[in-house]
């Protein structure tokens, strides 16, 4: 805004500046040169008293508006970082010291991960890490679960508003890792893959159900793929994880991407079938879901299942490492919680 008067104008330029600075704007309102002016009305010529009481007006009136935007200014928001541990806006050396990195802890499900990942290495698996945000096409459909299909409720999971899904289980992953990999069968190469991944339901959370945890799949194609490969493989995988000798048993389950499809259980690592209270005294402990691949599924990645067989498997990675170390509650390992963390350092 210009104004006339010149004296006027040189405080209008002043306090519009320093307003800017100023934390709390309202102050400005009080300024010395401001108020001079308004003092400076009843000492001059009665002519010249109406427009220069005009101007000092429109002047405190364009100031009021700048204190208006700025308290509108820092009443949005300020940008955080949530994993920062104190206000960003703090400054430098006011900011309380971040844990030294030395005495924190790679996070029991990861150290673990790293483990069971070498182990399937070892036996040839790659891996792929599952999303974390994915689509009902993966999610369902490349399984073989149309849509209205009644077991699609045994993945309630959550949803973001344009449809994107929080994936249920990893086996979202089955249909890119059979595309990703099918080359590999025309070189007389098995697909061969584990998918380890964070995923999501909506569960009433207890001592064992999580919102969100782990879970490791497995897909595994090659000519005369039967389910004797299946329980060798896990079997020789439970036995280097628990490093001793275990009995496994399979029964008949339904999951509408294999045929046939297994519960699979093994025998009590921690009471070699005596009965403790990991197993509920049963000597037994129902581990994950598997079977053979559905030749729907295979069709769907271009996988012809005259030719080729193949058997997958899903299981939650939190459930192992709770037995492995004694840990009772699952909701320790999304807590965050220090006190359980160091225990693992
Ligand atoms: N996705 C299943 C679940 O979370 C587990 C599962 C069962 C995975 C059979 C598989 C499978 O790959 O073949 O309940």
């Amino acid at each position: 805004m210009s104004y006339q008067n010149k004296q006027i104008a040189e405080v209008a330029e002043l306090l519009t500046q320093r307003v800017q600075a100023l934390k709390d704007k309202h102050t400005i309102l009080r300024a010395i040169e401001l108020k001079a002016l308004y003092d400076q009305i009843p000492t001059l010529p009665p002519a010249e008293r109406g427009s220069f009481g005009k101007e000092v007006n429109a002047l405190r009136a364009e100031l009021q508006v700048l204190v208006e935007a700025g308290a509108a200014e820092t009443q949005k928001l300020p940008p955080i970082d949530v994993t920062a541990p104190f206000d960003v806006n703090v400054p430098p050396l006011k900011r309380p010291r971040p844990v030294d990195a030395r005495v924190g802890s790679i996070h029991p499900l990861m150290s673990e991960l790293e483990r069971i990942l070498d182990i399937f290495a070892r036996m040839g698996f790659a891996a792929v890490e599952s999303r974390q945000l994915d689509d009902d096409y993966h999610m369902f459909e490349t399984l073989n679960f149309p849509e209205g299909h009644p077991a699609r409720d045994d993945y309630d999971t959550f949803m973001t508003t344009e449809g994107l899904i929080a994936p249920a289980h990893t086996s979202t992953m089955q249909h890119r890792v059979l595309k990703q990999y099918k080359a590999n069968l025309l070189n007389d190469r098995a697909i061969s893959v584990v998918i380890p991944g964070r995923v999501f339901r909506n569960e009433d959370l207890d001592a064992r159900h999580e919102h969100t945890f782990y879970q490791l799949e497995g897909v595994y194609v090659d000519k005369n793929i039967h389910a004797g490969h299946l329980i060798a493989t896990l079997k020789t995988f439970l036995q280097e994880y628990y490093e001793q000798e275990l009995e496994v048993k399979t029964q008949p389950f339904y999951f509408p991407f294999t045929e046939p499809s297994f519960e699979f259980a093994l025998s009590c690592p921690f009471c070699q079938k005596k009965g403790c209270n990991v197993c509920s005294y049963s000597g037994w402990i129902e581990l994950l879901g598997c079977g053979l691949i559905h030749p729907n599924v295979l069709k769907m990645a271009g996988i012809d299942p005259k030719l080729y067989t193949g058997f997958a498997w899903g299981g939650g990675i939190d459930r192992l490492v709770m037995m492995k170390h004694d840990i009772e509650d699952i909701r320790h390992f999304e807590s965050g919680r220090l006190d359980f963390l160091r225990q693992f350092s």
